[in-house]
């Protein structure tokens, strides 16, 4: 019973309104050129995730953040999340690139709240978060509930 009521809780991001779609995304693209920000607020709240990329693993996080190679990978991650959100809510084909990516390298779920929470508080501190908090909270169940199924 407990994994129908789990099931029903991440059905897909399908069920997000239409009014929830546009708020995040416009949420977000107040904030999406900010690509170093958000990497850096992730890898500040959870170093284990800094570890896992080989060329950052055990370095002094404030003097990474401002090179080139720091900005290249903020690029490609966050691209890649501005990518979900637009294509909300037809998310299946990121779910999976994102698994078939991600699960090989051992991500943990730990390590995806974290990054989701380090997101949250990120957009808190950057944008008018308040009456866009619902719908954030809906489309990140949406994604890492179904990353969650598949990881
Ligand atoms: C929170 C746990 C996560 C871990 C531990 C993790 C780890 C990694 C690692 C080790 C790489 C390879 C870097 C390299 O090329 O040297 C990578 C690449 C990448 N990550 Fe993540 N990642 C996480 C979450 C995310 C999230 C939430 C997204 C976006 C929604 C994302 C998007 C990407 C993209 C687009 C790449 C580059 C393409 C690829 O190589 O797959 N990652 N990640």
């Amino acid at each position: 019973m407990k994994f129908i009521v789990l099931a029903l809780c991440f059905a897909a991001a399908s069920a997000l309104t239409a009014d929830q779609i546009s708020t995040v995304q416009s949420s977000f693209a107040g904030v999406k050129g900010d690509s170093v920000g958000i990497l850096y607020a992730v890898f500040k709240a959870d170093s284990s995730i800094q570890d896992k990329f080989s060329q950052f693993a055990g370095k002094d996080l404030e003097s990474i953040k401002g090179s080139a190679e720091f900005a290249t990978h903020a690029n490609k991650i966050v691209g890649f999340f501005s990518k979900i959100i637009s294509d909300l809510p037809n998310i299946e084909g990121d779910v999976n690139t994102f698994v078939a990516s991600h699960k090989p390298r051992g991500a943990t779920h730990a390590q995806l709240n974290n990054f989701r929470s380090a997101f949250v508080s990120y957009m808190k501190a950057h944008t008018d978060f308040a009456g866009a908090e619902a719908a954030w909270g809906a489309t990140l169940d949406a994604f890492f509930g179904m990353v969650f199924a598949k990881m």
